[in-house]
């Protein structure tokens, strides 16, 4: 059986194994990740150059903060290395991805097959851990249910997370009361008015799953600024800056919000 640490705050990491490192093999990588004495992982997005714009240039040093839906971990690694306090936290094939319903597909084989990957993906995290001697614990849960035991933080990060939950709204508001300073991350369309709150629904009926059964919504960042005004945020700053996504070998926009309240 896997044993579960315990952390400064009390909360066990139910995703992590300190026992043994995954295979290689045995992992998916959603991160390009820099490790020593063998070749960077094959993820689909590299952060290695654009950590500082991806996080809109803020300072972590110091600073406690929960990273929701950590994946391969680059970011939560990074902000290791900037002294931040960092909590890795995202599902595990105990917790479902919001999946969109198709009409004419099996659900529960696409439900099995994502539990299956998010299981794979948990393990290129520890794999990355392990090998760069980082001392961060992977936290299971889902965004909607943080475990108050976690505590409070000075950040959470909800960086690429938002699009693929049915209720971005619910999550948010579940995390407002838990950190003074929300950021979030997300793709910036040009066909959005971004001057505006806006928003659109992304699948087309026939869209292939778990394809087309990834992302719920399309948002301009005045959207999210709308709703954390609603929780009480009075302070918002957007940056929009390009990151190298490896499939597409092309430099995508992506904005990054940055929200406080006092
Ligand atoms: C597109 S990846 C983004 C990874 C990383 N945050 C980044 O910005 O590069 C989406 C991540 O959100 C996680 N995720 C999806 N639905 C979630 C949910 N309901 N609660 C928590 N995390 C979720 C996924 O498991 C995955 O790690």
């Amino acid at each position: 059986m896997p044993h579960a640490e315990a952390t400064p705050s009390g909360a066990a990491p139910d995703a992590d194994n300190r026992e043994a490192t995954p295979a290689r093999d045995e992992c998916i990588f959603y991160h390009v990740i820099d490790l020593p004495d063998e070749a960077a992982t094959p993820g689909s997005w590299d952060f290695r150059d654009t950590e500082v714009e991806y996080h809109g240039g803020f300072e972590f040093a110091g600073k406690r903060v929960l990273e929701i839906g950590t994946a391969t971990g680059s970011h939560a690694f990074w902000m290791e290395r900037q002294g931040a306090d960092v909590l890795p936290y995202d599902l595990t094939p105990r917790h479902s991805w919001d999946l969109l319903p198709a009409p004419v597909q099996d659900s529960r084989q696409v439900d099995m097959r994502m539990r299956k990957l998010i299981g794979e993906i948990n393990a290129g995290f520890r794999y990355c851990r392990d090998r760069l001697g980082s001392k961060l614990s992977l936290h299971g849960g889902t965004a909607y249910d943080i475990p108050t035991a976690l505590g409070e933080f000075d950040v959470i990060v909800f960086a690429s997370v938002l699009l693929h939950l049915r209720d971005p709204m619910g999550a948010l508001q579940r995390a407002a009361c838990r950190a003074k300073t929300i950021i979030i991350c997300d793709r910036y369309w040009p066909s959005l008015d971004n001057a505006r709150p806006d928003a659109q629904f992304a699948p087309r009926l026939g869209d292939e799953l778990p394809w087309g059964g990834w992302t719920w919504w399309y948002v301009s960042p005045k959207a999210y600024e709308a709703m954390l005004q609603l929780l009480g945020f009075t302070s918002f700053r957007t940056t929009v800056s390009g990151h190298l996504h490896i499939p597409s070998r092309d430099r995508i926009a992506l904005y990054t919000l940055i929200a406080s309240r006092s």
